[in-house]
C-alpha cells in the first residue's frame, strides 16, 4: 500500500466496503477483493460474545494472508466489556478497530448499542476512551446522523471522539428511524467534514452506481466513500466507481458467484454455507434482468450442484437493467 501521511487511515478518494452483519465474512471479501476493493471490514462483533468466548465470533474474526486491510468493527455499550474484548483482540492483526454507533435494528437498540449509544453521547464516549484505553489498533467509529435536520448533535459526537483519538469517522446519513433507506442528508455529512478538517470523513448511504458516488462527494465533499447495499451482489461497483473495472460479462459473472459460494462451503461446511449462499445467491442475481424462476431456484439452494444447475440456465432476459447493475454480453 502507498505510504499514507501519519495518522492518515485510508487515502483519499479510497472506496471501502462496509461492515455488513451476516455477509463480510472472509468468502465475502475475497469476492470483493476480486474485483478491486482494497479495504474491507469483519462483521459487527458484539464485545460480549468475545468475552464468553463463542466460537462464531471466532470465524468473524477471521483474516485472509493476503488482505492488506481489514477493520475489525465493535458493538456493545458496556464499556468493561468493550475493554476486555479490545484485549482479545489485541492478540490478532487488524488494520483498526472501529466502533459502532450506528446499528438500528431492536436487537443492538435495545441494549443501548449501536445507534441508541449515538444518542447518549456520554456512554459513547466512555465506550471510546475503554477501546482506546486497551486497544493497539487505530480507533475509528462508524455512525448515523443523530438528528434529521439539526447538524449540532451530531457534528457534537464527532468533535469528542476525534479529540478522544478517533483517527477516521465514518458517517452514514440517515438517522436511526430510517434504517437502510431513504434520502441521505449530505449537508449534515458535510457540517461533520468540516467540523474535523484533519480527519478522514467516510461517506455512506445510497452509494448504488458511480453517478451517486459522485453526487455523494459534490455535495458533502468527502472523497472517501464507504459502499454498502450497493455492493451486495455487486461487487464491482467499486471498478465502475474508480474507473478500473466494468460490468461483468455473463462468463465472468458466473465465475465470481461460484467461487464466491465454493470459499463459503470451505467455511461453513456445504450444508450450512447453502443456506447461507441463498440471500448471496439472491443479491447476484438482483437487478441484472435474470428471469424470475432463477429467484425461485436460488431459494431453493440446498447443495453445490443445484447453485451449478442455476448458472447452467443463468441468461438475463435482458442485457441493460433500470437499476444500473447489468451484464455486459448476455450473449457471452
Ligand atoms: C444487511 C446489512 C447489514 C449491516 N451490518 C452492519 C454492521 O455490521 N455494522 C455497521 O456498522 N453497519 C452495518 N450495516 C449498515 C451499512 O454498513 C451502511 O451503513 C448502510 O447500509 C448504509 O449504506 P447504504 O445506503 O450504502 O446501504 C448493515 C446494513 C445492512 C443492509
Amino acid at each position: 500500500m502507498k505510504q499514507l501521511p501519519e495518522n492518515m487511515i485510508y487515502p483519499e478518494n479510497a472506496l471501502i466496503l462496509a461492515p455488513l452483519s451476516g455477509y463480510t465474512d472472509v468468502a465475502y471479501r475475497r469476492a470483493a477483493r476480486r474485483c478491486g476493493c482494497r479495504f474491507c471490514f469483519t462483521e459487527m462483533v458484539d464485545c460480549s460474545s468475545l468475552v464468553y468466548a463463542s466460537d462464531r465470533s471466532a470465524l468473524m474474526l477471521r483474516r485472509d494472508d493476503d488482505e492488506d486491510f481489514l477493520g475489525v468493527q465493535l458493538v456493545g455499550a458496556i464499556p468493561e466489556h468493550l475493554a476486555i474484548a479490545a484485549e482479545k483482540l489485541n492478540d490478532r492483526d487488524f488494520s483498526l478497530l472501529d466502533l459502532n454507533l450506528g446499528c438500528p435494528v431492536p436487537k443492538v437498540w435495545n441494549k443501548g448499542a449501536g445507534a441508541a449509544l449515538g444518542r447518549n453521547p456520554e456512554l459513547a464516549l466512555r465506550c471510546f476512551e475503554a477501546l482506546a484505553e486497551k486497544s493497539r489498533f487505530p480507533l475509528t467509529a462508524k455512525l448515523r446522523i443523530v438528528h434529521a435536520q439539526d447538524p449540532a448533535p451530531t457534528v457534537d459526537l464527532v468533535t469528542k471522539l476525534v479529540e478522544r483519538g478517533a483517527r477516521a469517522i465514518t458517517i452514514h446519513g440517515r438517522t436511526r428511524e430510517m434504517f437502510y433507506t431513504g434520502e441521505v442528508n449530505f449537508e449534515i455529512i458535510r457540517a461533520v467534514r468540516e467540523a474535523v478538517p484533519g480527519t478522514p470523513v467516510i461517506a455512506n448511504g445510497g452509494i448504488v452506481s458511480p453517478e451517486t458516488a459522485r453526487e455523494m462527494r459534490e455535495k458533502t465533499g468527502c472523497s472517501r466513500l464507504m459502499l454498502a447495499q450497493g455492493a451486495m451482489g455487486n461487487p464491482w461497483l467499486f471498478g465502475r466507481i474508480d474507473g478500473t473495472g466494468d460490468d461483468p460479462g455473463l462468463e465472468a459473472w458466473k465465475a465470481l458467484v461460484r467461487s464466491h459460494i465454493c470459499d463459503m462451503i470451505s467455511l461453513y461446511g456445504e450444508e450450512s454455507a447453502m443456506r447461507c449462499a441463498r440471500k448471496i445467491v439472491h443479491d447476484y442475481l438482483k437487478g441484472r434482468g435474470f428471469p424470475s424462476c432463477l429467484r425461485a431456484q436460488a431459494s431453493a439452494l440446498a447443495a453445490l450442484k443445484d447453485l451449478d444447475d442455476l448458472l447452467d440456465i443463468a441468461k438475463p432476459a435482458v442485457s441493460r437493467s433500470p437499476s444500473g447493475r447489468s451484464i455486459i454480453d448476455p450473449a457471452d
